[in-house]
């Protein structure tokens, strides 16, 4: 493309000195040595590096300014873990309050799958459901929007996570907007994600491995 000359990027740093680089252009041509040194690699790199990115992501929108809101997005997950916490809620779910708009901007109207999927090897289904549905249930508390339907939750009536969900919106999530509440800093739920992440992913919702 005009401007823009392509040029080899050249080999990355290893994570950690004691790593081996894999010198070959191509997954066709690995080897079953190579790739079990790879996926070896792979899970002490993702220990040491998932939490962190997804605290990195989530820290990307600390400075963001307001498009209406008396409350960024940011402190608004940080509000929401910090009401969940306080509510004596577990660890699990203090996180999931926290991290449940990480998409909310790049995602927009799929926000809720986004953080349902960032966090399903590591929760519980329940929890889950109500990270993917609570865009669903939040229209509940939107009596007079001119386009959300705020009787569409009750397309799920009888779903055995309905409770769930709809707690989740009302107690943490939709009284979440407050500039005077006091609210705990992300140093405060920092360890809680880690600790989440360091969990070995679940079985039931593990898809085959992807190495790119
Ligand atoms: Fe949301
Ligand atoms: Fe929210």
């Amino acid at each position: 493309m005009d401007g823009f000359p392509a040029e080899p990027p050249g080999r990355p740093p290893l994570w950690r000195p004691d790593f081996t680089l894999i010198e070959k252009p191509e997954l066709d041509a690995l080897t079953g040595a190579e790739w079990r040194l790879i996926e070896a690699q792979r899970k002490a790199y993702m220990q040491g590096r998932q939490a962190e990115l997804v605290l990195g992501l989530f820290e990307a929108a600390r400075g963001d300014a307001s498009f209406g809101y008396a409350l960024s997005m940011y402190a608004h997950g940080l509000q929401a873990a910090t009401m969940a916490m306080q509510s004596g809620a577990d660890e699990e779910f203090v996180v999931v309050a926290l991290l449940h708009d990480i998409g909310f901007t790049m995602a927009g109207p799929s926000h809720g799958e986004f953080a349902a999927a960032l966090l399903r090897p590591y929760i519980s289904e329940r929890n889950r459901w109500v990270l993917e549905m609570h865009q669903v249930f939040q229209t509940h508390h939107a009596h007079d929007h001119p386009h959300f339907d705020s009787h569409e939750r009750e397309r799920f009536d009888g779903h055995p996570f309905f409770a769930d969900a709809a707690d989740f919106v009302a107690r943490f999530d939709q009284n979440a907007i407050d500039p005077h509440y006091p609210t705990l800093p992300i140093e405060a739920f920092a360890p809680m994600v880690r600790r989440l992440f360091a969990k070995p992913p679940g079985r039931r919702f593990q898809g085959p491995v992807i190495t790119p």
